[in-house]
């Protein structure tokens, strides 16, 4: 038998998920407990998104992207996180396997195998690939420090993107050339980072990567990816023109650039972005540049309350947010990073929730079953408007 208080707890992950438009089929007093623990609910709680009910084949109908950051050894290992992300992505990112830690054990020694793993992945599953990323400040190996000098800077990088993205040319949907190269805490003119490659090379360095990146691939969307520049904060505001205005700049010159990522990392405390993503976001079509939604996910680790409410507040953030970025006609992919709560970089000590229980920010919960966020997302993908 039930307690009444379960009934309660019931009834309101019912009218959660309803609204979402989900189909709930539970029975048991362990789904209950299971949401307030925060513990993967039992099997009778499945629900099928598989095939045409999939966030792809929903995306694929709209001609839009939709994928996630994935990781090779658990796509090679793991069979249920490689069939989910087979089911729902139509494209894909390494969330570290194509960094310069992860590609560079050596100054003079090169290992693909992650990546060429996410792509071979991909290629069997008819899935796009987004290359992440071929300049950043971090994520640097450890011989860089040291080995790495303003008399080579320039030809290191250089050379590490004309071998990076030269293998996988033709091959990829777009790279992050430069990834967060904007930090307006550092004090420099421009709101350059104080990057080692800005030390090193100087601020040219930008159109540098950029301009290699162009003649070792010539297909891929070259595309500079960027975080906290979606809220309406001072801080994210400014953050956001100083973008704008290397976007524009790199345009003046003649840089080659097609696409902006907004990393998307949003808190589900915060107020949604509005009007000055959108103004941006329509300032880059008149650019003739795309907008690609990068590293979506919603850190709820402030939000309190029974796991329910929980999930219903980080849906209703995927739902306003994507229906507003893809109602953007030169947003042409969505990916959220990673795909599964089992798997999130927010469980890091730095985000974890104050009464330790694991995030709740992505579209299928550690159980692999999808979360509210996923019917969430799905609704707002349904909500772009078909091409022509
Ligand atoms: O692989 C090693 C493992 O061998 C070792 O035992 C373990 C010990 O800590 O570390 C493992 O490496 C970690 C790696 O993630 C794989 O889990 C690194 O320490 C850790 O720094 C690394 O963090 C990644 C971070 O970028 C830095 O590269 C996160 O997974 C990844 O989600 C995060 O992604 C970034 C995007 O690239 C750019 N935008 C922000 C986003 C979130 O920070």
């Amino acid at each position: 038998m039930r307690t009444r208080r379960e009934f309660v707890q019931l009834a309101a992950v019912v009218a959660a998920a309803g609204s979402l438009g989900r189909e709930v089929r539970w029975a048991s007093s362990e789904n209950v407990q299971a949401l307030q623990t925060g513990t993967p609910a039992p099997t009778d709680a499945h629900v099928d998104v598989s095939g045409a009910k999939s966030l792809r084949a929903h995306a694929e109908a709209r001609g839009l992207l939709v994928g996630c950051a994935a990781v090779p050894g658990r796509l090679d290992g793991e069979r249920d996180y490689a069939d989910l992300v087979a089911a729902q992505a139509n494209i894909l990112v390494a969330e570290n396997a194509m960094k310069w830690k992860a590609l560079r054990p050596a100054p003079d020694k090169f290992d693909f195998r992650g990546a060429d793993a996410i792509l071979a992945f991909a290629s069997s599953h008819g899935q796009k690939v987004r290359g992440h990323n071929l300049c950043w400040h971090e994520a640097l190996p450890d011989w860089f420090d040291g080995t790495v000098t303003k008399d080579n800077a320039r030809q290191i990088l250089t050379e590490h993107i004309r071998t990076v993205a030269g293998r996988y040319a033709g091959k990829l949907h777009s790279w992050d050339v430069v990834n967060e190269a904007i930090d307006m805490k550092s004090g420099h003119p421009d709101g350059l980072r104080k990057s080692p490659w800005l030390e090193l090379v100087g601020p040219d360095y930008i159109d540098v990567a950029f301009r290699t990146a162009r003649e070792a691939d010539p297909v891929a969307l070259l595309t500079y990816n960027d975080y906290g520049i979606e809220e309406e904060s001072a801080e994210q505001t400014a953050k956001r023109e100083r973008v704008l205005l290397l976007v524009q700049g790199m345009k003046k010159r003649g840089v080659p650039i097609d696409a902006v990522g907004v990393q998307s990392h949003l808190s589900a405390s915060d107020p949604l972005p509005g009007a000055g993503l959108r103004d941006f976001v329509r300032e880059l079509e008149r650019m003739k540049l795309q907008v690609v939604v990068t590293e979506l996910d919603v850190n709820e680790r402030t939000l309190e309350g029974p796991v329910s409410d929980r999930d219903a507040e980080v849906a209703r953030v995927y739902k306003n947010y994507v229906t507003m970025m893809v109602a953007e006609p030169n947003v042409s992919a969505v990916l959220t990073w990673g795909i599964t709560d089992r798997y999130t970089w927010l469980d890091a000590p730095k985000y974890e929730r104050p009464d330790g229980q694991p995030q709740r920010c992505l579209p299928f919960d550690a159980d692999y079953q999808p979360a509210p966020a996923f019917f969430a997302l799905r609704d707002a993908v349904d909500s772009r408007r078909p091409k022509g």
